[in-house]
């Protein structure tokens, strides 16, 4: 038996809608008419260091498992980028993650950094383009970024599949998860000024490539992010916030100095807690006591409104004096807390029943948003983890925007499901429900299994997909 929660999509009206979040205690701005272009705050430009963004919708990153071994883009990622060419948004925060060293690639199809690069990344930016085109749609509003990445503990890189975690300093839990037979390697100092050099000569082809921007991404448990919490580590890269920040700080001066004129995002993590792991009835328990974990960047207890925002608010006045202006705030990660980073009615396949309703999970994403757009109102704030909110997130999203809770929306999981999305709002239309995520979690399920990720059960493209059987395999066998 598993805790089940009411579905969105049985929310039939907007008060139904209200109704619930009221029933949880919370609430979300909520427009109840979704206005067209011109008028709708969603189709508004906005500019940037990266340049003039044509409306609020961004395209999260995501990646989809589907590159060759030697780290180039497949016909399926082209597919992926032409999509998210296709959706009308007009910012692409990253497209996927891109590693820079071939030891921290998250699995052995991710795109990584190699000779022939530079002319992959025009490929896939002239395919992204195309679609935009294809779809009608003026490419001299469309700002493009690329995520670059190091995977830290959660890099799988090689052919044969298995964790070869590097991690930033030794971690009491999730240490145990990635290597139960012994210690996890932590990077050293070395590695990590050699990690630096490869982030900005990635930018550099990135830039080369018709880029505007790099994401150097801090979230989600990867090296970024967990050189965050490095507190415990010595030497330069660790300890006080300075050593914490001096990746980010050493990638961005090199950047400056050998692709200047190229803008600069971080994705970041603004806040995280404990690992949970599956508990009773297969629902997600805390696995350490989140009250005195020492481990978060951005630490939420799991008993207050808003988490203590102390790190990430110095982290956000850090960007601001490196002349950063793009920042995609997330949350927590996808493989220890992943309730928190990716709100869904049904767990992948290595996860938990959720502990708590998911729209729960939204609404702090969003609240924290909120809270440090307010704060810091120079930044140009794209906000994550919509898709949970289905039929009402055009309702939310511009509600959010209009109210100054974050400049542009961003869409992760439901532009695999309904690639047109953004068109469809900015147009007037009505959403096409059939096409709308219901958090199925088989985009992350397959890539947990082995196979390529995409949305097999909405997407026909993935449903005739030869993985589509071996993901029901993988279910049935779980
Ligand atoms: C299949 C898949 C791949 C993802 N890959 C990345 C990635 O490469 N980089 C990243 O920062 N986040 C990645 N994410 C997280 C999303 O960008 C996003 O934060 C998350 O899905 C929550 O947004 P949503 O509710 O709109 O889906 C991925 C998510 C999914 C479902
Ligand atoms: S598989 Fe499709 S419906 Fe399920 S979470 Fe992914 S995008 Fe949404």
């Amino acid at each position: 038996m598993s805790r089940s929660y009411p579905r969105i999509a049985a929310l039939k009206t907007a008060a139904h809608f209200e109704a619930h979040l009221a029933a949880l205690g919370t609430s979300l701005p909520f427009d109840a008419v979704v206005q067209a272009a011109p008028e709708s705050p969603l189709a508004q430009p906005l500019d940037t260091s990266a340049g003039r963004a044509g409306n609020r919708f961004a395209i999260l990153p995501m990646e989809g498992w589907d590159g060759t071994f030697d780290g180039r883009p497949t016909d399926l990622t082209r597919r992926r980028w032409q999509r998210f060419g296709e959706s009308g948004a007009k910012l692409i925060w990253g497209g996927e993650a891109f590693a820079v060293r071939h030891d921290g690639r998250a699995n052995p199809n991710q795109l990584c950094l190699g000779p022939t690069s530079e002319a992959d990344l025009v490929q896939l930016r002239d395919d992204l383009l195309d679609g935009h085109r294809r779809a009608g749609l003026d490419t001299a509003d469309l700002v493009i970024g690329l995520q670059l990445t190091h995977s830290g503990r959660y890099s799988r890189p090689d052919p044969d599949k298995r964790p070869k975690p590097l991690a930033a300093y030794p971690h009491p839990v999730l240490d145990r998860r990635v290597s139960p037979d012994g210690p996890v390697p932590v990077l050293t100092d070395d590695d990590l000024d050699d990690l630096s050099a490869r982030l900005v000569h990635a930018a550099v082809l990135a830039q080369r490539a018709g880029f505007t921007f790099v994401d150097v991404k801090h979230c989600h448990g990867y090296l970024g992010h967990e050189l965050l919490s490095a507190r415990s580590r010595d030497g330069r890269f660790g300890g006080d916030f300075a050593g914490r920040t001096r990746l980010l700080r050493q990638t961005v001066e090199g950047i400056r100095r050998d692709a200047p004129g190229l803008a600069i995002g971080v994705r970041l993590s603004a806040f995280d807690t404990t690992p949970f792991r599956k508990g009773i009835d297969n629902v997600g328990e805390p696995e350490t006591s989140p009250d005195d974990y020492a481990y978060a960047f951005g630490r939420w207890d799991g008993t207050t409104a808003i988490p203590d925002l102390d790190d990430t608010r110095a982290f956000l006045t850090v960007l601001g004096t490196l002349g950063i202006d793009l920042v995609c705030l997330t949350a927590g990660s996808p493989y220890y807390n992943p309730h928190i980073q990716r709100p869904a009615t049904f767990p992948p396949s290595d996860g938990y029943q959720p502990p708590e309703d998911p729209l729960l999970g939204v609404c702090r994403q969003i609240a924290v948003t909120a809270l440090l757009k307010r704060e810091f109102p120079h930044l140009r704030i794209v906000g994550s983890a919509y898709s949970y909110l289905q039929d009402w997130l055009p309702n939310v999203g511009q509600a959010v925007v209009r109210t100054g809770g974050a400049d542009v929306v961003g869409l992760g999981r439901m532009v695999l499901s309904y690639p047109d999305l953004p068109l469809d709002v900015l147009r007037g239309q009505p959403l096409k429900r059939k096409l709308i995520c219901r958090t199925f979690s088989d985009c992350t399920t397959a890539p947990r299994n082995g196979l390529v990720s995409g949305c097999f059960p909405l997407d026909p493209f993935y449903t005739a997909h030869p993985d589509h059987a071996r993901l029901k395999a993988a279910k049935a066998g779980a």
